[in-house]
């Protein structure tokens, strides 16, 4: 049974308590219900709570765009990542990534492929501070975000590589890449296109990392396989797979994480 304690952020006294005297608010639920956490940990961060809003414009829409609009309306971390500031609920991979594997230290120097709307771009100079160096690049628009350079541009244009490393004017402690190509609907296709980013993103990274750095990618099904599973583990000293909690359960997205790279052998 739901509770009706008083909270900081819902409406208070016994009249609040009576369901048919609670306001909604404009997305439909219940303040206090919309403001509450889950209290179970989750290495550290709790996950947000399950919401239960509905598409009041339903009606009106077509039912693809309905689906997608219920999914933001109730997603939690849409809402965190609002309350907190950040652009994406992406964030909160990187952040629990981060949690895991310590990947952002300060005064890094990090390189962030397929940057927009700029969440990782956010944690990582929230972290990293105003001593390192962070450099995104994504074809889509990125609003300025201050202590990150952004250059807007096709990562798998011949000299998007050249361009970056200029802009870092110097190696990398770390190459992120949540690139992610729009789906086809055809899964074969969608695969190769998902695997030819994460090879050009660890080309990029077995190029610009410094000695010890780490490389991280979205990846999907699997995890990183064949070849670049191979190259990954020759070039590395580890290579493990995560799913943060905040990838959605219902996607195939993993993230591959190596660390300590070897360094560049030519
Ligand atoms: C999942 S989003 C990244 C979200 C981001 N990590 C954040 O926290 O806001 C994936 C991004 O990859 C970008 N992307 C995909 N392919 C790209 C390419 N070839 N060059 C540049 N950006 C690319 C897309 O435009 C998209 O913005």
């Amino acid at each position: 049974m739901e509770r009706r304690k008083s909270s900081s952020k819902g409406p208070k006294g016994p009249k609040s308590a009576k369901k048919s005297n609670i306001a909604k608010t404009a997305l439909g639920a219940e303040p206090e219900k919309r403001g509450r956490k889950k209290s179970a940990p989750m290495g550290g961060e709790a996950k947000p709570r399950e919401l239960n809003v509905h598409v009041k414009t339903a009606k009106r829409r077509e039912y693809g765009s309905t689906l997608w609009l219920k999914r933001q309306l109730n997603d939690p971390y849409v809402r965190k990542a609002k309350a907190e500031g950040y652009r994406s609920r992406a964030a909160y991979k990187l952040i629990e990534l981060d949690q895991k594997f310590g990947l952002l230290k300060s005064g890094s120097r990090i390189v962030d492929l397929g940057c927009a709307p700029g969440g990782w771009c956010q944690v990582a100079v929230k972290k990293g501070g105003k001593r390192g160096k962070i450099v995104g690049i994504d074809y889509l628009s990125v609003p300025a975000i201050s202590g990150v350079e952004i250059l807007k541009k096709d990562f798998l244009d011949e000299d998007a590589p050249d361009a970056l490393k200029e802009m870092l004017g110097g190696g990398a402690d770390l190459v992120l890449s949540d690139m992610a190509a729009p789906t086809t609907g055809h899964k074969a296709t969608d695969h190769l296109r998902i695997v030819a980013l994460a090879e050009a993103a660890l080309d990029f990274a077995e190029d610009v990392l410094a000695p010890g750095g780490a490389f991280v990618s979205k990846v999907f099904a699997g995890g990183a396989e064949g070849e670049l599973l191979a190259r990954l583990k020759r070039n590395f000293e580890t290579v493990k797979h995560a799913k943060p909690k905040a990838s959605r359960s219902d996607s195939a997205e993993k993230y591959v994480v190596a660390a300590g790279f070897r360094g560049n052998k030519e």
